[in-house]
């Protein structure tokens, strides 16, 4: 899987542009599909320039709301997600859980409703720097996994990100994503019951240039992309060599 996470950035007429190019210059690959988030604003706009030109683009929400009653002012839930034919939501990005302060209880609560209204989560998660220096990144990523205790779905899939790679141009290198993604795919299959291997991508810096290298690990599942997503050509190229 191939996801373009184009955070708070662009506009209307990019989100056209970047749709029809990256539509007609893919080999789309069924057993690695392309995901597009862009902003919510514009997730309207996306799904139905998606079905006007055929588009082989899934459709991801860059953002979920937590709240059990409808009084959260600015809110989206997965049932207008579901309206927007959206098949994918990013959950617990980095910046969210700094920004926002989500908590693991508010991330449980989207996870499972995503799962009852059958949009995929791509559940981030990844250690700051100080972490990653003190050799403590697998303890700090598994109390981040812990809330998919028994939520066992092949719905799930999980972005490996490691805060200090991310917007930095610095990625982790392939033995360290190695390890964390074993790490992880063991770890939900012996700790969190999850009967078959989750499927693990990597976000952090990642580019043109090093997105082969990245991919070539049997651990790696697939990428998200933040800043070399913007440019269609790049993704495009991203995407075809994956
Ligand atoms: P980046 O962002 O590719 O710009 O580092 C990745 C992300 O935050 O998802």
């Amino acid at each position: 899987m191939i996801i373009a996470n184009w955070k708070m950035n662009g506009s209307k007429e990019e989100v056209g542009s970047w749709l029809k190019f990256v539509s007609s210059n893919i080999l789309i690959n069924k057993e690695i599909p392309c995901v597009f988030c862009p902003p919510s604003c514009y997730l309207d706009y996306s799904s139905s320039l998606i079905k006007e030109i055929s588009s082989p683009v899934k459709l991801g929400s860059q953002n979920i709301n937590f709240s059990n009653d409808s009084a959260l002012t600015g809110g989206i839930n997965s049932q207008m997600l579901k309206d927007f034919l959206t098949d994918y939501v990013l959950i617990g990005h980095s910046e969210q859980r700094d920004y926002l302060n989500e908590d693991n209880e508010s991330l449980q609560y989207k996870i499972k409703d995503t799962l009852k209204k059958n949009i995929s989560p791509i559940f981030c998660i990844g250690e700051p720097k100080t972490i990653k220096d003190e050799n403590l990144t697998k303890d700090y990523l598994r109390s981040q996994l812990e809330i998919l205790d028994s939520l066992d779905s092949d719905q799930i899939v999980i972005a490996y990100e490691p805060i200090w790679a991310i917007g930095t141009g610095e990625n982790a290198d392939k033995i360290y994503i190695e390890e964390v993604h074993g790490f992880i795919k063991e770890f939900s299959l012996q700790e969190l019951n999850f009967k078959e291997k989750v499927s693990v991508v990597y976000g952090g810096s990642v580019k043109l240039e090093n997105c082969e290298d990245i991919l070539s690990s049997s651990e790696v599942d697939g990428l998200l992309i933040g800043g070399a997503s913007l440019d269609p050509d790049t993704f495009s190229k991203i995407y075809n060599l994956s």
